[in-house]
């Protein structure tokens, strides 16, 4: 759900460079750009009661709904950081399922764990791979900045490594199959959005040079010396923030880290959560990762 607002011209025009995009694909992705212009004040708060008139969100259920058991979990009730957790409930019980940890796209600014998009989106990983996925519901910035969705981050993971959790329990769920996946600012492998997010994520008066955006840059501390897991960058080809996600994939390569670069060339940024594309097809998906 990133229509960001560099690409609104290529996207919406009839221009040869765009991708090939279904009438109900295009007219959303219009919609939504002017929708996140709208709420994005030029003195950097967001104008969230309205931005809330668009961000629909998807109730958590308890009892499988199209065979998935969809329960929010709480874990820290004073900044309201919770999780929502996917249990597919057809999948054969004698076998352990991998667990994935989700975090959500939004720039860091927008969507949570319960907007609609990202709740279907994870019902399907949660059915396709089939997984067990936990989408972590971080805080907002520009309310909240930097470290605020890190931490935010790794309180979850602390709190799921200490806590017993109904439906997430080493009967069901083989711990050393564990993933962390995002998309874009959820990722963090968005780099560059706009100056804008950057803004409104980073402290004051820091630039984009800041380790945690540059994470290969003058500042940045490095990953020496951290066991990093191996990782696949998905990158669509008209995704305005593609330079940089092949300059993070070398960076990992260059850091002898296992990476994996996966490109679809008619996508662009966001593209996962439109099921209506042919490259949102978690089959697809699923084949390309068992090529890595
Ligand atoms: C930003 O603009 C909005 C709407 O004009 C206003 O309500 C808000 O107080 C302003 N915030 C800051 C920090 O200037």
């Amino acid at each position: 759900m990133h229509a960001y607002t560099d690409r609104k011209s290529k996207m919406t025009q009839n221009n040869p460079i765009s991708p090939n995009l279904p009438c109900k694909v295009r007219l959303l992705i219009s919609i939504l750009t002017t929708v996140i212009d709208a709420v994005r004040r030029s003195n950097g708060t967001v104008n969230r009661r309205l931005m809330s008139l668009f961000d629909f969100k998807a109730l958590p259920s308890d009892k499988p709904n199209n065979a998935v058991k969809t329960p929010d979990v709480m874990v820290d009730p004073s900044r309201n950081l919770w999780f929502r957790l996917y249990v597919p409930t057809t999948t054969d019980p004698a076998s352990k399922l991998p667990l994935v940890i989700y975090f959500h796209g939004g720039g860091f600014v927008f969507f949570s764990a319960n907007s609609q998009p990202y709740n279907d989106l994870c019902k399907r990983l949660a059915t396709k791979l089939p997984a067990v996925i936990i989408s972590v519901n971080y805080r907002h910035a520009p309310e909240h900045r930097y470290p605020s969705q890190y931490e935010d981050s790794m309180d979850v993971l602390k709190f799921i490594d200490t806590t017993r959790i109904e439906g997430l329990d080493l009967n069901n769920v083989d711990i050393t199959r564990c993933f962390l996946a995002g998309d874009s600012a959820g990722g963090n492998l968005a780099h560059h959005v706009t100056d804008w997010y950057w803004k409104a994520f980073l402290p004051e008066g820091s630039n984009r040079d800041h380790a945690v955006v540059n994470v290969f840059g003058p500042e940045s501390s490095g990953i020496l010396g951290v066991k990093f897991p191996a990782t696949i960058v998905f990158m669509g080809g008209f995704d305005p923030l593609q330079d940089w996600q092949k300059m993070y994939y070398q960076g990992l390569k260059k850091k002898g880290i296992q990476a994996y670069l996966i490109e679809y060339p008619n996508s662009f940024h966001g593209f996962y959560v439109f099921p209506e594309l042919k490259e949102s097809s978690l089959k697809d998906f699923i084949d390309k990762l068992s090529t890595c």
